[in-house]
């Protein structure tokens, strides 16, 4: 790994410093933070919603999307986020969720329901998958069923919910909050090993970002 780096300093590729960032960047992240984004369907709210991952230091977002193609990103929005927070596709909402559940996450589902809690009341330093829903229609049944929790920001206006940016924004810095509090942010999550592998990942990325034309 030193050999690595040292090809990619020497040769001007990646500064120092870059280099630095990345690990201190990575040192935060939390691995048992997750986001799972179902069926939104604007680019602006899935960008916005990676920007704030970025922000709190989720690693890994997954969203299933049921439009052909992949859900656009808009890089005027992300400001690069996307880049720097795995993306997920995932096929079979229910089969996903459960496999994390295995895993020993808690599934937070947003929901307006009558039977959610107030979204300050959970406890999110533990493993959690917090699930957002489309812009219209919410989470769908299937994730109700899996929900561990379900989750509301209270509402005290004429308008009945949030843009789902905002709400997974609100929702992330209580989880950030309650993280930092317990010093979560101060121990890396991510082994040593997995930090250097992401660091080789996202250097070769970094390189060919900067060689790509830059559009006016
Ligand atoms: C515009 S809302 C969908 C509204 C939909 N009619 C419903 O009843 O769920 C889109 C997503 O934003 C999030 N959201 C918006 N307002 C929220 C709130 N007050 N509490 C929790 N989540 C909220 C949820 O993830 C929701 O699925």
């Amino acid at each position: 790994m030193a050999k690595f780096y040292n090809r990619m300093v020497k040769s001007y590729l990646v500064l120092e410093r870059r280099l630095e960032k990345f690990r201190e960047v990575l040192r935060k992240r939390q691995k048992d933070l997750t986001v799972f984004v179902e069926n939104v369907k604007n680019e602006h709210n899935f960008s916005a919603i990676i920007r704030t991952c970025d922000a709190v230091g989720v690693l890994k977002v997954h969203y299933y999307y049921e439009g052909k193609g992949k859900l656009p990103i808009n890089e005027g929005i992300t400001i690069g986020a996307h880049r720097w927070v795995f993306l997920e596709r995932v096929h079979d909402v229910g089969k996903k969720l459960k496999e994390l559940k295995g895993e020993g996450y808690q599934v937070v589902v947003t929901w307006l329901g009558e039977d959610s809690v107030d979204f300050r009341s959970v406890d999110y330093t533990k493993p959690t998958v917090l699930v957002v829903g489309n812009e219209l229609t919410g989470v769908s049944e299937g994730v109700l069923h899996l929900a561990d929790l379900k989750v509301k920001i209270p509402m005290m206006g004429m308008v009945q919910s949030l843009n789902v940016s905002v709400a997974t924004a609100v929702i992330l810095y209580e989880a950030q909050r309650q993280r930092y509090e317990k010093g979560m942010y101060n121990e890396p999550s991510l082994s040593e090993g997995e930090i250097e592998e992401i660091i080789k990942k996202w250097a070769y990325e970094d390189v060919i970002e900067r060689r790509k034309p830059k559009s006016d």
